[in-house]
């Protein structure tokens, strides 16, 4: 979707003064269409006619569920229904003359858009966004009505359905609607593709899409800026229409790369001369994968990374920007991963922008799961491929686009298809493809394999990229038992390990980020599949500890517990056995009950090849007559760094809660999660509390979630919602036996739309 280049901030009232008093109209709007919709969860017939009665149905902000659900053990049919969304909007008069235009980000899966009774072609497709000119359908300043007939059954003809597929896909309108009126003659799309990135002569090639009449020349400047200073430029004038224009911005000597620690990111804004604008951003980077590894701007990086479902508890995929921005958050700067896939759709524009923000590379790839439908499902699979480079081809983060359907079989001519088209309208970046077969044919530039044995094989060609490994081959709950937690973090250690000792191992990104719902035949019956470092929540398992602790300690000093802390967990007791503790410390000193038990070195031997090697200590035969905490001093050069305590009291001490964010937009669908857990006095997380802990919340907000909420392995979330007002929420959380806690959330306010 197009980068907003106005942000609607008036009140109805204050524009129609500013459309009087200044007749110059901005020659493109784009108008945000998230709020005032009307739902109606099952579709009865003729309720997207635009007479229909819809004084029943409910209002409804965007992004959207069809139906809120519990985080786990639910049916899928229970979102499976066709639903029908309504929007009355008005079409002012200062829109005669211009093109209208509505744009979806997403809408699962299937949707019959119509306008004023005029039905659209359905989309077919709930991972990739799709636009239709509402123009001649549009009355002015009257009463429009844009329906949308929403399908959100597994529909075969659609990619991923026709198969079996694991993960669950949800329901509704889930990303956001925008509104957009340009000339008549406007900029469709615009692709800013640095070229030479690492000479001095790098460049710009601004490809300029347009759409509409080109029957005079047409000069179309394009403009590189670092915020508001201004920037280099350059034009050209057009007389054709042709499919694209390249303006060119020569000799950019001066910018700043985009890379991992410092991703620069840059401000192109296009015009034309009916003063049409258009704006994107760009980073400058050169990613390649070659037969040494991943090289970012001439740079060896290891790439190391997880696979990211875009699903939530309660909401499926309906979350708005700042909760999916958070989960890029999570993977780059709590678990310092340099790499995720987005397994296996296209996901949300606002994770991708927090991608390019925070500097985490991206593996995107098109929708589906093992199964390849037949001719008319094929073509839908290609033009997926179209949809998500165009999408997406101006996020630095982006380094590979995955053109196949992820595991399934070899396909010549449908897979020489999707590369064909990645390639035709991307020739920056290379393409893979996601395989479990080794001897899969290799039609991309990138052997990118799913190899869950341990050892690894070895790679076999001369470009190579793990893309799993772990997840269902050692399912892990947080209140798992101690050697089943220990082992979990062993074997994601122990991967990267090997993937450290070959330079033609690009890297690997593991099985998976964080739980995720299923169908009934995948996961622990339940419905979920435990194979994240993180719960579904977000929230940490040991494992997580082990990426978190790769990174240099300037950046964080990292102390991990590779288990849990009792005498009697691990089968005939004695303590936790011998077990991992990750952490870039060159060295620690461990005390048990206020005495030094030992000191231990980074276990070079077990793991040779990784930078910062867990350490391996032996926490057997700790008598229980002087059971007591656990304290360990990691140290750098000699010089103590950090410590952390385990409590060896066996109590719930203490309630924690804690929202992500302090600040939310009263727009009606900005949220942020609550973090609910509970600890030892040391802030460790206990495994095992499962307290209801129940909530009440004052103020212009609602609870998304279950309440009163039990927790699972200590901890779990809720998300709070802004109303549409400002304010103070307030949310109160009690626990039977520990102190309760309040937090607050301050909501502003918000300008309400135009139409
Ligand atoms: C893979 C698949 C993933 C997930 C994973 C579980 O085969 O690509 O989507 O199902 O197994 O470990």
């Amino acid at each position: 979707m197009n980068r907003r280049t106005f942000l609607v901030g008036t009140s109805v009232g204050a524009a129609l003064a500013q459309a009087q008093n200044a007749p110059a109209v901005p020659p493109r709007r784009v108008y945000s269409l998230n709020r005032n919709w009307l739902f109606q969860a099952r579709l009865t017939p003729g309720a997207d006619a635009p007479a229909f009665n819809d004084a029943g149905f409910q209002r409804v902000t965007l992004p959207h569920t069809n139906v809120e659900l519990p985080w786990h053990s639910f049916d899928d049919k229970a979102y499976e229904f066709v639903s029908v969304y309504r929007r009355h909007f008005r079409a002012p008069a200062s829109w005669s003359g211009k093109r209208v235009f509505v744009d979806f980000g997403g809408v699962m899966t299937a949707a019959k858009v119509s306008i004023n009774g005029h039905a659209f072609e359905e989309y077919r497709g709930g991972y990739t966004n799709f636009s239709f000119e509402l123009t001649p359908h549009l009355k002015t300043g009257a009463d429009n009505v844009l329906a949308v007939v929403v399908d959100s059954t597994e529909r075969p003809d659609i990619p991923p359905f026709g198969g079996s597929i694991d993960y669950l896909t949800f329901g509704g309108i889930y990303r956001d609607v925008e509104l957009r009126v340009v000339p008549q003659t406007h900029l469709a799309n615009v692709f800013a593709k640095p070229v030479r990135v690492m000479s001095n002569d790098r460049a710009l090639v601004v490809r300029c899409y347009l759409e509409g009449p080109v029957s005079k020349p047409t000069t179309i400047t394009a403009e590189l800026h670092d915020g508001d200073r201004p920037g280099r430029s350059a034009t050209a004038t057009v007389n054709s229409e042709a499919d694209h224009h390249d303006v060119i911005i020569e000799n950019i000597s001066d910018v700043a790369l985009w890379d991992l620690q410092h991703p620069k990111l840059y401000q192109v804004t296009v015009r034309l001369d009916n003063g049409d604008t258009y704006t994107t951003r760009t980073g400058f980077r050169e990613a390649r994968f070659t037969e040494k590894g991943f090289y970012l701007n001439g740079q060896h990086v290891k790439l190391r990374g997880l696979n990211r479902h875009q699903t939530y508890p309660y909401t499926g995929g309906a979350m708005p920007a700042r909760v999916q921005a958070r989960d890029a958050f999570v993977l780059r700067k709590d678990l310092h991963c340099n790499i995720v896939r987005t397994s296996h759709y296209p996901q949300s524009p606002a994770f991708l922008d927090a991608c390019d923000e925070l500097g985490l590379l991206v593996l995107e790839e098109i929708p589906g799961w093992q199964h390849i439908g037949e001719n008319s499902w094929q073509d839908l699979a290609v033009d997926n491929v179209g949809r998500m480079v165009r999408r997406d081809w101006n996020h630095p983060s982006i380094v590979l686009w995955g053109t196949r359907i992820n595991e399934s079989a070899d396909n010549h001519p449908f897979y020489t298809r999707t590369n064909e088209v990645a390639h035709s309208l991307d020739d920056s970046r290379q393409t893979g493809g996601i395989r479990n077969r080794y001897d899969s044919e290799l039609i991309e530039d990138v052997f990118t394999m799913n190899d869950f044995g341990f050892p690894l094989r070895p790679p076999n060609h001369p470009a190579y990229l793990n893309t799993e490994f772990n997840g269902h081959m050692f399912s892990t709950k947080r209140f798992d038992n101690v050697e089943h937690i220990a082992e979990h973090v062993t074997r994601h250690a122990r991967v990267h390990d090997q993937l450290a000792s070959d330079d033609r191992y690009a890297g690997g990104i593991a099985w998976c980020a964080f739980d995720y719902a299923s169908h009934k035949y995948f996961g622990s019956g339940d419905r979920i599949c435990y194979h994240g470092v993180s719960d579904i929540f977000r929230l940490p398992k040991p494992a997580a500890g082990f990426y978190k602790s790769q990174c240099e300690p300037e950046e964080e000093v990292v102390i991990e517990p590779g288990f849990y802390y009792a005498w009697g967990d691990k089968a005939g007791g004695n303590g936790p056995g011998v077990v991992p503790i990750c952490s870039n410390c060159d060295h620690l000193k461990i005390y048990y009950a206020g005495k030094l038990l030992m000191e231990a070195d980074p276990d070079r031997k077990t793991w040779p090849h990784l930078k910062y090697a867990p350490f391996t200590v032996s926490l057997t035969r700790l008598s229980f007559g002087n059971w007591g905490d656990l304290m360990i001093e990691g140290y750098i050069n000699g010089k103590l760094v950090g410590s952390r305590t385990l409590s060896g009291s066996g109590t719930d001490d203490r309630l924690v809660v804690k929202p992500d964010d302090a600040e939310l937009d009263g727009d009606g669908r900005d949220a942020t999660r609550v973090v609910l857990a509970v600890t030892d006095s040391g802030g460790n997380l206990r495994p095992f509390a499962s307290a209801a802990i129940q909530l009440s919340l004052t103020g212009p907000g609602e609870i998304v979630g279950e309440n009163p909420f039990s927790l699972s392995g200590g901890a779990g979330a809720v998300w709070v919602k802004a109303k549409e007002a400002a304010g103070t929420i307030r949310l109160e959380a009690r626990h039977q036996y520990l102190a309760k806690q309040t937090v607050e959330i301050q909501v502003r306010r918000v300008e309400r739309e135009l139409v």
